[in-house]
């Protein structure tokens, strides 16, 4: 099968081919032109009449799909009313230690059936693909016991998750001890099959000491170690992640400033969230100084019922160029090729390059109108590995 997208004002392509992160996304280069694909791979940059489908991007811009690394699926039901509390005056902190947060969502989890789990996650992932996400990671960490984690692992793989990241360390299940619990999460570790593990490091949940042990399971596992830091407070995790090797530190709102050089020359992504900065109102990180600095920027969801209920990358995206001063190019290579290197997957997907895999999405106008008409759907049409999957009625 063939598609040809043809008529495109703007085509997103790298600076050259194989590059496997951005450090300067004002590199990536927008020019018209079409874009062919045959049995599934990107074919070449040109029109081909001769194509089985035909899309007619009529002055539309062409991008990769958009790859969200952070997301929290698989979840049960949605914490509107703590959204409420939280914007009315409570703080997270307080509604996560009044039996709030994610210990609401795990008892959600755990009284639903696995269909009604997939139900929800395949009808989110849905609106996702329909919104250019063509590729989601996706993490466990609301099952809060060793069987739930275990069952959120088989849900990921069922949900069929790009990559699916144990977050075994997400909270304290009650009546647990910490470092009980990262004993279980040690041996989780060894006993799950999982793309990454991660660990939430706050001080609701677990210490700077439970990060550098699980940077030394994540070793011996030869998984990449992830992690959730300085959402809240400068805990200074992030020296402790760079030096247990970790593929990404994610949040970043309360960054100390001492840690950002280190950060931009680290072979370590920067993945930001200001969908959880923006209803939680909370710190918003040195984006724009990290991305002068060179780090290995990246944007994603955090799609979650707590802190980022949010599934559209086009809004994040738009949240981004506003509130951290980013170019809508900066913001692109953010939420493609560089999230699609946080997840391993660069060689394949997250950029248009020929041999790469199909997955793209076809605009109704430039790139540019993605954070201009905030809230507005862009998306016309989505291709994910050669077929298209999505277009706009
Ligand atoms: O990425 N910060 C920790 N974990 C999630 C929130 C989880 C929840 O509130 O359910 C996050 O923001
Ligand atoms: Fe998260």
């Amino acid at each position: 099968v063939s598609v040809c997208v043809r008529n495109a004002g703007q085509v997103l392509r790298p600076p050259e081919d194989g590059l496997p992160y951005l450090r300067r996304g004002n590199d990536l280069r927008l020019e018209p032109g079409a874009v062919t694909v045959r049995d599934g791979l990107i074919a070449a940059f040109e029109d081909d009449p001769a194509a089985d489908v035909i899309i007619d991007a009529r002055g539309g811009a062409v991008l990769p799909g958009f790859v969200d690394c952070h997301t929290h699926l698989p979840f049960a039901g949605w914490r509107a009313r703590e959204y409420e509390q939280k914007v009315t005056g409570v703080p997270y902190e307080e509604i996560a230690r009044s039996g709030g947060g994610i210990a609401s969502s795990a008892r959600a989890l755990a009284e639903a059936t696995d269909e009604a789990v997939l139900a929800q996650a395949s009808a989110l992932r849905e609106e996702m693909l329909r919104l250019g996400t063509t590729t989601v990671e996706g993490k466990t960490g609301y099952g809060l016991s060793v069987e739930g984690e275990l069952r959120s692992v088989r849900l990921g793989r069922a949900l069929g998750l790009d990559r699916v990241t144990g977050l075994f360390a997400h909270a304290v299940p009650p009546g647990v001890e910490r470092t009980a619990w990262m004993d279980e999460v040690d041996r989780l570790a060894a006993a799950a099959t999982v793309d990454a593990l991660d660990i939430y490091v706050e001080s609701v949940a677990f210490t700077n000491d439970d990060l550098e042990r699980l940077g030394e399971i994540a070793a011996r596992e030869g998984v990449p170690l992830r992690a959730h830091v300085e959402q809240f407070n400068a805990n200074r995790s992030t020296p402790v992640a760079l030096a247990a090797g970790a593929r990404s530190v994610d949040h970043l709102a309360c960054l100390h400033p001492d840690d950002l050089a280190p950060l931009a020359r680290a072979e370590c992504a920067a993945v930001l969230l200001p969908g959880a900065e923006f209803l939680g109102a909370e710190h918003t990180p040195p984006a724009r100084a990290l991305a002068d600095a060179g780090a290995i920027c990246v944007l994603a969801t955090d799609c979650n019922p707590g802190t980022s209920p949010v599934a559209s990358m086009p809004v994040i995206i738009g949240l981004a160029v506003r509130r951290y001063g980013w170019s809508v190019r900066e913001a692109l290579a953010a939420a493609t090729l560089n999230a699609a290197w946080v997840l391993g997957l660069h060689e394949e997907r997250g950029s248009l390059e020929v041999g790469k895999r199909a997955d793209l999405i076809v605009l109704d106008g430039p790139a540019e109108h993605i954070p201009y008409r905030f809230g507005h759907d862009p998306v016309a049409a989505v291709v994910r590995g050669g077929e298209v999957v999505w277009r706009r009625p």
